[in-house]
Parts: structure tokens; sequence; C-alpha cells
């Protein structure tokens, strides 16, 4: 049977939990910046941007903004917009100075140098939005920004793939590149791993957050003892800011927190601290494959063995001041953003039939086991 428990008493439980941990509430308006800084950010109104937007106001810095008007138009009437196209539509940039640049919008290793060779001279620090998808598969765990290998493409300038197609990770790894030969030590390359919070359009934890509220059991597959690593997009934004502010140089691994969470641990955790009564249920990812023809995307949560990619060295970002909230308030805080209907949007995992029909075969060949 599906119990449901109110959207309003799970969020007053995860905020009980956030006063235990001094879950600091938010992380805006902590401080003002001692200088305010000019700010350009390329890409401010997809998921990460309106997060750095929020944090350089509060800091009181100046912020514009640059993308071609497409994503959430009129999401921040305050805010200069300079339009255009990272492909080479780059007029409304020129003539103008800032302090420094944010880039959330460079996919292609041409678009990277063009914004680079552009602002040059115009810009003291050139900050990078890169990913750990930059290393190449031959990353082992534990890796840092400077033992870990590059992700490789055949066709550096091969462009006919969308923005995070297969090459993602190689075209970031080259943007970097572009950037770091124009900017030297100013070039600041942030390589995030999985993001979440807010705003968040994957549900890499927003798929479990959202079963949770509906209160029933969970299947969960994979190994239970899974390291994986998250990063709220409030801590990691406003530590780029501070690190503007501060000065910053090189490639920083920007993922959470000071160690792995391990799945089961993190995934009680969050059900315990939001009093929500599902139970969760870890089923075998190859059990799960000789039963079902087709598996839906887990991801992160599946898989044999170690996954490099949710294990890496995050002793560099430590160092320059990156600090994580409880994941608790993460969790809290996206739950209390959660859409009308999220329940019947989800698409990770199995339709809630599905899931129960494997559920039961599972629990019913433990009991004969
Ligand atoms: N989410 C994660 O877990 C994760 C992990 C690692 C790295 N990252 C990196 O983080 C960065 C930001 O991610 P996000 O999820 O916030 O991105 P997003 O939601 O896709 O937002 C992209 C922003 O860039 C603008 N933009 C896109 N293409 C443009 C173009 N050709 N010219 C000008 N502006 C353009 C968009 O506005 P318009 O559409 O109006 O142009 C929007 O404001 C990306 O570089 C991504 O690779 C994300």
């Amino acid at each position: 049977m599906i119990m449901t428990i109110s959207r309003r008493r799970f969020i007053r439980s995860a905020s009980a939990l956030g006063a235990l941990t001094a879950y600091p509430g938010s992380v805006l308006a902590q401080g003002s910046a001692g200088r305010p800084l000019d700010i350009l950010i390329l890409g401010g109104t997809g998921f990460i941007g309106p997060h750095e937007i929020n944090y350089a106001r509060s800091r009181g810095h100046n912020v514009t903004m640059f993308n071609r008007g497409r994503t959430a138009p009129g999401m921040f009437p305050g805010i200069e917009t300079l339009i255009g196209d990272r492909n080479g539509e780059l007029d409304a940039l020129k003539g103008r100075e800032w302090d420094a640049v944010i880039d959330n919008s460079g996919f292609y290793p041409r678009h990277a140098r063009l914004t680079a060779e552009l602002l040059h001279g115009h810009v003291d620090q050139y900050m990078f939005v890169s990913s750990i998808s930059a290393y190449g598969d031959g990353l082992s765990v534990g890796q840092d920004e400077f033992s870990a290998p590059y992700a490789v493409m055949d066709d550096p300038a091969d462009e006919s793939e969308s923005p995070y197609g297969p090459t993602y990770g190689a075209r970031k790894a080259l943007c970097e590149q572009e950037i770091t030969k124009v900017f030297g030590d100013k070039a600041i390359n942030i390589r995030p791993g999985i993001i979440t919070g807010v705003g968040d359009p994957t549900e890499r934890l927003r798929h479990w957050l959202v079963r949770m509220v509906a209160g029933n059991e969970i299947l969960v597959p994979g190994q239970e003892d899974l390291p994986v690593q998250y990063i709220d997009a409030q801590d990691m934004t406003a530590w780029m800011v501070r690190m503007l502010e501060d000065g910053g140089s090189g490639p920083y691994n920007a993922v959470g927190a000071e160690e792995p969470y391990r799945a089961r641990p993190l995934l009680e955790g969050i059900r315990d601290a939001v009093d929500s009564p599902s139970t969760l249920t870890w089923v075998d990812w190859n059990w799960i494959r000789d039963e079902v023809s087709r598996v839906p995307s887990y991801a992160p949560w599946y898989g044999q063995g170690p996954i490099p990619f949710m294990q890496i060295n995050n002793d560099r970002a430590l160092a320059s001041g990156l600090t994580f909230r409880p994941i608790a308030a993460t969790a809290s805080d996206m739950i209390a953003n959660l859409s009308d209907g999220a329940a019947d949007n989800l698409r990770a995992g199995f339709d809630l039939e599905t899931e129960a029909a494997l559920l039961e075969k599972w629990h019913a060949q433990a009991a004969s086991r």
C-alpha cells in the first residue's frame, strides 16, 4: 500500500535536522566582499547561473549576464542582460570591462577561444566551469587535478555533437586549455562532479526525495556501500564567487562532501532526517538485469566495484575555502521547492507498478533462501 506523508510535515522535519546539524539556513548574506566586483556571467539563467547571481549580489557585486535569451528570459529583471551567442555573436561583449568572468556556457573549444581572446585585457580573471568529465577513462580512485588523465577526442574541431553529447568531457578539457593559453595563471578551471540542489533538472538526488515524500517502499539498485559525491549548487557557487574575491588559479575539483558519502547511509540518513516512513530495499543489480529486458537509468547508483568518477580528490578545493552544508539541508531545500506533480513526472527508475512487482519477487526469493 502506498502511504503519503504531507509535504509540510516532511519539510518541518528536515528543518529540525538542519538545526541540529548547524545548518546555516542559507549561504546568502554571510557578509559582504571587501571590494565590489564587476562580474560577467556567461549563461546566468540555467541551473547554476542563478545561484551564482544570487550569491554574488548578496556579497555586493555587480553582475552582467550574457546569453541567447532562450532560457528563462525575464528571470532577473534587475540585471543587465547582454544578448548574443557563443557561436560567434559576441558584439555585445565588445568595448566593456569587468573584473571577472564566470563561463557557464562553454562547451566547444572554439567558443572558449573566442570569448577568451575577446575578453583578454578587459577582464582580470577568467573562471571556466568545466567538469570532472574532462578526465578520461583511465581515471583511478582518489586522483587529483594534476595526476588524472584528460579525456581526448579524435577531432578536436568537431562540433557536430550537442553540448552534452559523448565528447562532452574531451571538449571541456580542450576548452580549459584554450582559456589557460590566453589567461595563464588568471585562468580558473572549476571541475564539478554531480551538482545538485534547488533547480537541479536531473533526478540524481531528486528521484529519491520525491519517492521519500510519497512514503512507500523504494527499490534501490546496486551497491549499498557505493561511495558517491554530490555538491550543492549553493555551496559550489558561493565558493566560486569568494574565490574571485580572494584570487585563485588553475584547476579545482568541485566535489563533495569532505569524504564521499556512502549510498546506504546517505539515503537512509536523508530518509530519517526528513521523517519519511519509506523503507529502502537494496536489490542486486545483476538480479534486476536478469528479471527485466530493459533497465532504466538509475545513475549513479548501480554498477560493480568502485566508480572513480565518484571518488575524486577535493583537497585543493577544500584548501581554497570550499565548505558544505549538511546534505539533509540540501534535501530539505529541494523538497520545499518540488513542483506540484513531481511524483508523476519521474523519468529515472522503474514505473511504480513494475517496481512493486520486482520488490514482491525479491522479498519472496529472500524468504525462501
Ligand atoms: N549540472 C551538473 O551536474 C554539472 C556538472 C559538471 C559541470 N557542469 C557544467 O556547469 C555549467 C552550467 O551548467 P547548467 O546546468 O547551469 O547549464 P544550463 O542550465 O544548460 O544553462 C546554460 C546557460 O548558458 C546559456 N547558453 C547556453 N548556450 C549558449 C550559447 N550558445 N550562447 C550564449 N549563451 C548560452 C543559457 O541561456 P540561453 O539558453 O538563453 O542562451 C543558460 O543561461 C555547464 O558548463 C556544465 O557543463 C554541470
